[in-house]
């Protein structure tokens, strides 16, 4: 339960992350409120505890600010990986806004990092914690894409399956590309269908 409080602290944290988020990725804000409306309505339906979904939305691209040599350091020197010449940006930012929700934020919550770190590639053993705030990413009605109309209606009755198809939809995009298609995700795609 949630006292005033809290209710106060939590306040005073989401002001100080929207001030940095102004300053440093002002173009990342209606993003950020966006997912995180959406990630609360899944919060809600599945009982997740909405104070910690919101501080990891509003938490997840804090890195983004930050050239691919900055995220490269920073990696290097908090986690001791040296990430992979063919990561770019989109894929390594969810490391450094943890980080910063760490370090700038005081968050230490394993949950809501976790959530953070894999927002971008995920892995196959994502919690619903996790899987809110993945899916809400992509569903963020900001975004402006055509697809996720049907999927935000479809996710509020039947997530696992919905669920699937965003993870799909996100390796068929990234295939498009011709990018890198991160282990993780489909290590992440095998374990969804499986299990559905
Ligand atoms: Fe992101
Ligand atoms: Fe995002």
């Amino acid at each position: 339960m949630v006292n005033n409080t809290d209710c106060l602290k939590f306040d005073k944290l989401e002001s100080s992350i929207l001030l940095y988020i102004d300053k440093h990725l002002p173009e990342r804000r209606a993003h950020t409120l966006g997912m995180r409306n959406v990630a609360l309505q899944l919060a809600s339906i599945h009982k997740i505890d909405c104070y910690k979904v919101s501080l990891a939305c509003l938490c997840h691209d804090l890195g983004r600010c930050l050239p691919l040599s900055d995220m490269r350091e920073i990696i290097k020197k908090y986690y001791n990986i040296n990430i992979p010449s063919y990561y770019n940006t989109g894929l390594a930012h969810c490391y450094v806004s943890a980080i910063i929700a760490e370090n700038d934020f005081s968050i230490t919550d394993v949950e809501i990092l976790n959530a953070i770190k894999s927002h971008t590639v995920g892995h196959a053993e994502m919690t619903i914690f996790e899987k809110i705030v993945y899916a809400s990413d992509y569903l963020d009605p900001t975004r402006g894409l055509e697809q996720t109309i049907s999927l935000r209606e479809n996710i509020l009755n039947d997530f696992d399956s919905t669920f699937i198809e965003i993870v799909l939809d996100s390796i068929k995009f990234i295939i498009s590309k011709k990018e890198y298609l991160a282990i993780e995700t489909i290590e992440l795609y095998n374990s969804v269908v499986i299990k559905n």
